[in-house]
Formats: C-alpha cells, sequence, structure tokens
C-alpha cells in the first residue's frame, strides 16, 4: 500500500524556459520568444503591406528564455547534476521549431533533429528516462501569424508532419509521450495554449485583441484531433508507446464556496470546462453538456464525422496533469485564472499560500482530490507531470540555499500522493515541475525558482549561469533512494 516498485520519481521541464538558443542551429522562433510571461501581449506588429503580424522584439528588453539557462549547451552538465540525486525520468519537451523553423517546411532541420538525438541519449546512458511532450506553449510563431494559430484546421498538416518526425526518429527512447502541455488552460492563455492571434485585426495593436469563444473551441477541437492523430501514429510506429494527453488540473480542484446549491453546480459547471478535454481524450467523445454551453454561446466548433471516429478510435493510454493549488468557487465573483490554476475567493481553511508575490494557495490534499477524481472518471493511470513551489531564493553568505519551503512542499504533496496511491489510484509518477531553476512560464523571470538546483542567471539578464544544489535536492534524492519511505 504504498509506492509502486516501477514508480516514476522525475522531474519535468519545458524546452522554451530552459534550452536558450533560440536563433541558433537553424531555430525558428515560437510563440514563446515573442513574449516576456506568457500571461503578456507579444511583441509583434502589424505590417500593412502584408497584412501579417510581425515578431517586433523591442531593443533593451530582457528576453530570458532567448538564454533561459543554456540547457542547450549544458546539458550534459545538467542531466549530471539530476542523475546525481537518482532522478529516474526527466520529462522535456521539444521544440516544434527546432524541427521545422516555421512549422510549414517540407523537410525537417538536421541539427534540431541532432540535438534530441543527442539529448535522449545523454539521459538514457545516466539511466534517466526521457517523457516527451510534443508541444508545450512552443508553437512555431509563424504558424499563429500566418494561420492564426490552432483555430485554422492547417495546422493539423503540419502537426502530422511535425510528430511523424519525431515518431520516426526517437522511436524506441521513448516510452511515455505526452500530447499538448495543458490544452485545458487554452480559456486563459489562447496564445501560449494555441497560438492563436488575430489575424484580422480591427485597431492593429493588440494581436490578442478579438479571440473569441468560437475561436477557443475551434482550435480546441483542432488539438484534439492532432491528440487523436498522435495516439494513432504513435502506437502505428511504436506499439510499446504510450501516449497520453495532459491538463492543468488546479482548474480541477475547485470547491464550492458554500453549500449553496448555485455555489455547488456552478462549481460543477466551472469544472467542466476543463475536464470536458479530459472526457473528449479519454472517453472519444464530446460529452453532452457541451451542447447547451456551445448553443447559448454560440460558438459551437466545426467537427467533420470524419474527426469524430478519428477521436473515438484513438483514445489516450494515460492522463497526465499538473497540479499546483486548488481555488474556491462563488457565484458571480469573477473567477480568474493564471498558470497556477484558478483564482476565486480566499479559502480560509488552507494554512497558507507561497510566499509573496506569487502567494499561490498551498493544498496537498487538493492533490490527492484530483488523483481521485480523474481515477473515478476515467479509469485510466495517471502521471503527475507537474506539482513544485517557486520561491525568490539566493545562496546566504556561506554559499547555501537553505529551502525549507520547497521540502515542505514536496513532502507535504508526497504523503497526499501516497494516500491517493492507498485509495487505489493507478499513479505511474511524481514529475516534480522545474528541479533546476528555469524561466517561470507565466511571469517570464528567474526570480520564481522552482529548482532542487540553483542557477545564477536574474530578472535583467546578468548571471554567469553557474549551477549550485540547494539543500532540497538532498531531501529529493533520499525520497527517491527509498521509494517515499522517508516520508513516514
Ligand atoms: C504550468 C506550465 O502551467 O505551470 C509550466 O506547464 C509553468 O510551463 C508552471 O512553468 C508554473 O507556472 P509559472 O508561471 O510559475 O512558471
Amino acid at each position: 500500500m504504498a509506492f509502486p516498485k516501477d514508480f516514476i520519481w522525475g522531474g519535468a521541464v519545458a524546452a522554451n524556459q530552459i534550452e536558450g538558443a533560440w536563433n541558433e542551429d537553424g531555430k525558428g522562433p515560437d510563440l514563446s520568444d515573442a513574449v516576456v510571461g506568457i500571461h503578456g501581449v507579444p511583441d509583434l506588429k502589424w505590417n500593412h503591406k502584408t497584412l501579417r503580424w510581425e515578431l517586433d522584439l523591442k531593443p533593451g528588453k530582457v528576453y530570458l528564455c532567448h538564454e533561459a539557462i543554456d540547457f542547450y549547451h549544458r546539458f550534459r552538465e545538467d542531466i549530471r547534476l539530476l542523475a546525481g540525486m537518482g532522478l529516474k525520468a526527466l520529462r522535456i519537451s521539444i521544440a516544434w521549431s527546432r524541427i521545422y523553423p516555421t512549422g510549414a517546411e517540407e523537410a525537417p532541420n538536421e541539427k534540431g533533429l541532432k540535438f534530441y538525438d543527442d539529448l535522449l541519449d545523454t539521459l538514457l546512458e545516466n539511466k534517466i528516462e526521457p517523457i516527451v511532450t510534443l508541444s508545450h506553449y512552443e508553437t512555431p510563431l509563424h504558424l499563429a501569424t500566418e494561420y492564426g494559430g490552432w483555430k485554422n484546421r492547417k495546422l493539423l498538416e503540419y502537426w502530422e508532419r511535425y510528430i511523424k518526425t519525431i515518431f520516426d526518429r526517437y522511436q524506441g527512447k521513448v516510452r511515455y509521450w505526452i500530447t499538448f502541455n495543458e490544452v485545458n488552460n487554452i480559456y486563459k492563455m489562447p496564445y501560449a495554449v494555441a497560438a492563436l492571434v488575430n489575424t484580422a485585426p480591427s485597431d492593429f495593436t493588440n494581436p490578442l485583441e478579438g479571440i473569441c469563444l468560437k475561436d477557443i473551441y475551434q482550435a480546441s477541437h483542432h488539438m484534439l484531433v492532432g491528440t487523436a492523430l498522435a495516439v494513432k501514429y504513435g502506437h502505428e510506429k511504436m506499439p510499446e508507446a504510450k501516449i497520453g494527453g495532459m491538463l492543468s488540473l488546479s482548474a480541477c480542484a475547485t470547491y464550492p464556496c458554500t453549500c449553496r446549491p448555485e455555489d455547488v453546480f456552478g462549481t460543477l459547471q466551472f469544472r467542466r470546462r476543463s475536464l470536458f478535454f479530459g472526457d473528449v481524450m479519454c472517453y472519444g467523445e464530446y460529452p453532452a453538456y457541451m451542447d447547451r454551453i456551445w448553443k447559448e454561446e454560440n460558438c459551437e466548433p466545426e467537427r467533420s464525422p470524419e474527426d469524430l471516429q478519428l477521436i473515438k478510435e484513438n483514445t489516450v493510454d494515460f492522463l497526465s496533469f499538473s497540479y499546483y493549488r486548488s481555488a474556491v468557487y462563488q457565484t458571480g465573483y469573477g473567477m480568474k485564472e493564471d498558470t497556477g490554476g484558478a483564482i476565486g475567493p480566499v479559502n480560509p481553511y488552507l494554512k497558507g499560500c507561497t510566499p509573496k508575490p506569487w502567494s499561490w494557495p498551498v493544498d496537498p490534499i487538493g492533490l490527492r482530490y484530483v488523483c481521485n477524481e480523474l481515477t473515478d472518471r476515467y479509469h485510466l493511470p495517471l502521471l503527475v507531470a507537474e506539482n513544485g513551489i517557486g520561491l525568490d531564493e539566493e545562496p546566504d553568505e556561506q554559499g547555501q540555499i537553505q529551502d525549507n519551503a520547497r521540502k515542505e512542499y514536496v513532502r507535504e504533496h508526497l504523503t497526499q500522493l501516497k494516500e491517493a496511491v492507498k485509495d487505489g489510484c493507478k499513479i505511474l509518477g511524481y514529475l516534480y515541475w522545474g528541479p533546476i531553476d528555469i524561466v517561470s512560464a507565466g511571469t517570464g523571470e528567474m526570480k520564481k525558482r522552482y529548482g532542487f538546483i540553483y542557477v545564477d542567471r536574474h530578472n535583467d539578464g546578468t548571471g554567469t549561469l553557474e549551477r549550485k544544489i540547494k539543500e532540497s535536492y538532498w531531501y529529493y534524492k533520499r525520497i527517491i533512494e527509498t521509494n517515499g519511505g522517508v516520508l513516514g
């Protein structure tokens, strides 16, 4: 009744937050290269001649993702450090625009493919299993500026070419594949998740203005077809591989504010906005409750019978998810969201938040709750693909980083995950988010550090990039060595 013997103790990162080398060896810009923090407005300007958006980087502005932590050149050293803590798996993503710089080329960029050959081989040599996300907020920028992103069916053609290239090249090296990172975050981050920009802008200043629910649901449908295509080709090419979907579950750990029926039913409806993606990927059908939502909001996507058949025949093998925090739903409150999940009224029953300025509520039982919920709903293996805590921390006078808050966060969440295992949930593994400091996705900064390993890089772009082990490194190592036994 504890963690299974083959439990995957790992970490998770994303190419755009770690690699840097944003325009080296043939890589094209992707959507994260145009913005500092994916909640922001991308630096694009409208070209009145071509009638297209163009990249418009601002001189003097620091785009931390462009260099990130220079993993592109230092991955061997970093993987050695991660191997030193006994990490069994690392979830990485492949930057699509390293392989197809605009997304639309006929042939892939060999240098980009070679980089991932080396990265995967180095992981395997160090006995770290690679888990690969095919798209983690990294659609090639050209597919946004030319087509407006995933609302355009054309992207499926390019996606198919990209995933076939990836599966052909890396088959045999990767067991677990994840299609789109946090696809349900499309509501709050349509640009990051689906590269949505308005290609028919009214004022020519803000490329995100005018993105409507219809675009969001159309893009969602295309990405769900894209997931089914990945399952189909993945299974054909690599019968032993498992292809999974990925959700941000922080928005699903949303509790009713009171037992007022309006709050309870409102919570159900709010959670359905995210769970519907899981329903389609796991059951192979659109749930009936979406019909009413689409009708009332006049946003039903176009879905051909062939698409629906493909979705039906190609459901995912497992479901992965991120979990950072929970939220409270109150009727009429006006829920907000960010990378961490939903934001509603304060939950007075939680013991606190992560330190300012981010102040994310800490709710370890919420992790057990979502594991049980998904197990009851889908009966599929689950993978915790992200969980972690961002802290503002620097070495002390002795050069040490005593990150007790991180140890406590990990301990409490893993204790609850163990309870979920005892509840009967089939949990494949736990991938700590950001085992080495990386650029934060939401705010695009280095100051929000998640790592067990510190990286000397700062918000203003300065720093030596030197790596330094934090206290929590030894704690996670001990957890792995004892297969969670040290948790008690
Ligand atoms: C998840 C993303 O939403 O949250 C990651 O998949 C991201 O890319 C993580 O880094 C934490 O959010 P943030 O904004 O603190 O980096």
